[in-house]
């Protein structure tokens, strides 16, 4: 039982690692959470901070949600569930201790903790994602459109009813976490990048 505890509390400390809002802060002198979006992720870094730490944004929060994951396997405690352990890495993403229990969308995070668990899925889900990038432009689109596939992959594929709730409850979160961009995806004003058809269209 304490062993659960401590890698539970070690994933949230993890999980809780802003690194979008550190870099602005220490290197731009920049609150990316009072510019853009107002979103402490890789799409709010990009856009504010500039396409270097923007990368090192979407690298270092899909680690930190795998390196949770990875967590029971680095530690030999095999029966403690990994996605138990990626969910509290994902919640500390989404109410940092470092920022008031506030935090981002759960994206990239989410992706890492999949990377780990079902790495053929996480990897069709990032093709989902690239391929909806390249038709929107509009990250927060291919974000709620790669957790959906990801929920219909578990329910009706891979009948993993673990993945399953997990996917479901993390789908209904990300879009209520999108309500903003939805409503501007709908008055098209949502921002979109320089990649893609839309874009260019
Ligand atoms: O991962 C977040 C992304 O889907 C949208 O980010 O900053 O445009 O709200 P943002």
């Amino acid at each position: 039982m304490l062993k659960i505890a401590f890698i539970l509390v070690l994933a949230y400390l993890l999980g809780s690692m802003v690194p979008g809002y550190w870099l602005g802060k220490v290197f731009y002198h920049k609150d990316i959470r009072t510019e853009g979006s107002g979103n402490i992720g890789t799409t709010n870094a990009f856009r504010i901070l500039g396409p270097v730490p923007g990368t090192i944004v979407l690298c270092l929060d899909i680690l930190k949600g795998a390196l949770a994951a990875s967590l029971p396997a680095l530690f030999g405690w095999h029966h403690v569930n990994v996605m138990l352990v990626g969910l509290f890495a994902i919640l500390g993403h989404t109410f940092s201790i470092w920022i008031g229990f506030k935090g981002g969308k759960a994206v990239a995070v989410s992706a890492g903790v999949l990377s780990v668990y079902n790495t053929p899925l996480f990897l069709m889900v990032c093709a989902i994602f690239i391929t909806c990038l390249i038709l929107f432009s509009m990250v927060s689109v291919a974000s709620m459109v790669g957790f959906t596939f990801a929920t219909c992959m578990s329910v009706f594929y891979y009948h993993d009813w673990i993945l399953s709730i997990v996917a479901i409850t993390l789908t209904i979160f990300v879009f209520y976490r999108h309500r903003k961009n939805i409503g501007r995806i709908f008055t098209g004003t949502e921002s979109t990048i320089p990649f893609g058809l839309v874009y260019w269209l």
